[in-house]
């Protein structure tokens, strides 16, 4: 069952700030702008439960939303942000490995991907972390909306075929967008699952 009743509850800009674990947890990672919050807002049927922007580098902290006892998700800040102070980007990169790598209630992270761009060589260490501390980890395509039918089929396949090299990573990919809700089903219905195991 998916929680209809979700309420922030936590935030932490370190690793030693992180709230209490509480029933599991499911993260949402990937480069800035991917569209993380947009796509924690679709998922709850919230509009502004999480902080979106049109500009890269919105979300700063990880953000923890309780969707009762059981589940909690979390937003994460986006790696991959040029335009931010460099001392800033190592902080945020090495919390956010810490929290992907060391969490013990973390049941599943998702990888977004913008359907436009596809995979690029920031999303490798991320993708390299979780895969050899196998956390289990699935991908999914971001912003579907935006992408012409014809060229989404392909960039699937393109991700799909990155992916067979990474064998620690959760088969098939979830194809979204926050905009016009397709996948939204899906990825929740996954997420169920998840508090069934
Ligand atoms: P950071 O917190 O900065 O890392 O970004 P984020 O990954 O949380 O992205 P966010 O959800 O803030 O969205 C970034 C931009 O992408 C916003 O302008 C959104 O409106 C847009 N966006 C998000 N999801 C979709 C989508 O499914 N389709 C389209 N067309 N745009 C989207
Ligand atoms: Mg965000």
């Amino acid at each position: 069952l998916f929680s209809t009743d979700w309420q922030f509850f936590a935030a932490a800009g370190t690793s030693e700030s992180l709230p209490p674990m509480r029933g599991i947890e499911i993260a949402f990672a990937g480069r800035s702008n991917v569209g993380k919050s947009s796509l924690i807002n679709a998922l709850t049927g919230r509009k502004a439960l999480a902080r979106t922007s049109r500009t890269p580098g919105r979300t700063q902290e990880l953000i923890f939303f309780s969707g009762g006892q059981d589940l909690t998700i979390v937003d994460m800040p986006g790696y991959g942000y040029a335009a931010a102070a460099k001392a800033k980007i190592a902080a945020w990169t090495k919390m956010i490995h810490n929290y992907l790598i060391g969490r013990r209630n973390l049941a599943r992270v998702y990888v977004l991907i913008d359907a436009r761009h596809g995979l690029k060589d920031t999303d490798d260490p991320t993708l390299d972390a979780l895969g050899s501390a196998a956390v289990s980890h699935q991908i999914v395509l971001t912003k579907c909306d935006a992408v012409k039918k014809s060229e989404l089929a392909g960039r699937i396949a393109e991700v799909e075929a990155a992916l067979a090299k990474r064998p620690a990573a959760f088969p098939g990919v979830l194809v979204t967008s926050s905009e016009d809700g397709s996948g939204i089903p899906e990825l929740r219905a996954a997420i169920a699952r998840l508090l069934m195991e």
